[in-house]
């Protein structure tokens, strides 16, 4: 068997799994299960690796944090302390980056399927919309012009880990097509808003860099084509986020200084060739930022044979961590006080969630478990408890950052009491 390497923030003490500096039985212990673990630390790091691999070579950059990735106040606090931008695409997530320090000039909003109410809360917050649509954009008119306005254009290359996650392409509801785009900047322009950026997104999860090149040269290529016709300079240029991480061993890891060279010389020798200016260079990864920052901690209930498969039954199920259950994504999944264990049997580590598809993993070579041990399911910081759930009547899990060697518990454990929030009885 070959032992794998942990990577930071994981650690192997003897035998036991360590998480930035702690012992992941000890957080189980004290917290309890589900518990996601967060490491501020990585998120720093994550942060600081990817906007020096980019300053470096173009000064003017701007990382916006996609936080549908993770919405954890705390996370979106310590983003913000490193100069972070915030992506939104929602009012509420607008909400809770402002709620977090964030300026409104400093969000911009991406959604899809925009109400005009939601319209008039941005306008009235002050916050930049890339619009999804002519229609949007004729309806937030309406309701005032602002200053600056974005397009999403959709550059016809998509790219991502599963197809719910291509967000450009032929078949996507994202972004504009390019003779769109230039009828939307015309009717901004008319309208006299006054300043413009121009944003793509194309996927998630994505680990190759041709497919984010050949849709910058798009994007780019648009760009040019709205600067020559209609005289608008861009203040900014947003590329967009999708940077994937690997989740299983033999994925391909996207080597960040290769991508941002690649990709930031592209941006520039095009911008000077197309005489755009000084645009801001703009991204925006969620995932790369938080994915590898948490682990979510989960305890064995039974280990369950029956005649055709082995089950380990945990209790976080795809209420707690939805992706396996809706992408067949991996997520590496480590027994806590079992390292150096062989891995003999195959099973499959399932939830209490009552659907067959309540799985986290399948057929997964694994120690032999019992009951009470404790589960580490790695990448657990993107798209983990920002899309988890009440599903079955369960309420969500507890969040714990660790800080300086410390945990601090950032999100108390829902209660039944939880439930019962905002529902209303009949009266008879
Ligand atoms: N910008 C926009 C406009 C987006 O829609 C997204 C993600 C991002 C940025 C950030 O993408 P990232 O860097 O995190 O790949 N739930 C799925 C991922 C869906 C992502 C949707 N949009 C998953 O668990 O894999």
């Amino acid at each position: 068997m070959v032992k794998r390497k942990l990577c930071e923030p994981l650690e192997d003490h003897k035998g036991n799994l360590y998480f930035d500096g702690l012992s992941v039985e000890d957080l189980a212990k004290k917290y309890d299960t589900p518990l996601y673990v967060i490491s501020e630390k990585r998120i720093r790091e994550n942060y600081n690796r990817l906007y020096n691999a980019i300053v470096s070579k173009y000064k003017d950059v701007r990382i916006y944090y996609a936080c549908k990735a993770n919405t954890n106040l705390t996370v979106l606090k310590i983003l913000k302390s490193e100069g972070a931008y915030l992506d939104a695409v929602s009012t509420g997530e607008v909400f809770m980056g402002l709620n977090s320090g964030f300026s409104p000039e400093n969000i911009l909003f991406t959604g899809t399927s925009v109400r005009n109410d939601e319209l008039k809360f941005l306008i009235d917050t002050g916050i930049t919309v890339n619009i999804d649509s002519q229609s949007e954009l004729d309806r937030l008119l309406k309701i005032s012009v602002p200053p600056t306005i974005s397009v999403r254009v959709n550059p016809e290359i998509g790219a991502g880990h599963h197809e719910h996650c291509v967000t450009a392409g032929l078949q996507t509801k994202f972004g504009l097509w390019e003779n769109e785009v230039l009828k939307a900047y015309t009717t901004a322009k008319k309208a006299r808003v006054e300043r413009f950026g121009i944003h793509m997104h194309i996927g998630s999860g994505i680990l190759e860099i041709e497919p984010y090149i050949q849709a910058v040269e798009k994007l780019l290529s648009i760009a040019k084509r709205v600067h020559d016709e209609l005289g608008i300079v861009f203040d900014f240029i947003d590329l967009g986020g999708g940077l994937g991480v690997p989740y299983q061993s033999n994925d391909t890891e996207l080597n960040i200084p290769d991508f941002t060279s690649q990709v930031v010389s592209l941006f520039k020798s095009k911008v000077k060739e197309y005489h755009l200016g000084k645009p801001f260079l703009c991204i925006e990864p969620g995932r790369y930022l938080v994915c590898d920052a948490s682990v979510l901690l989960t305890t064995v209930n039974t280990v369950k044979v029956t005649p055709y498969r082995k089950f380990i039954c945990v209790d976080s199920g795809f209420n707690t961590l939805i992706r396996p259950a809706m992408y067949g994504s991996y997520h590496e999944i480590l027994v806590a006080n079992k390292l150096s264990r062989k891995k003999t049997e195959t099973f499959d580590v399932v939830g209490p969630i009552c659907e067959t598809g309540d799985v986290l993993a399948k057929n997964r070579e694994l120690p032999l478990v019992v009951e009470g041990d404790v589960l580490a399911i790695l990448n657990a910081g993107a798209y983990g408890f920002s899309m988890s759930s009440q599903y079955n009547s369960r309420p969500r899990a507890a969040e714990v950052m660790i800080r300086q060697g410390k945990p601090v518990l950032v999100r108390e454990r829902e209660q039944f009491q939880d439930l019962l929030t905002s529902q209303r009885v009949a009266q008879q």
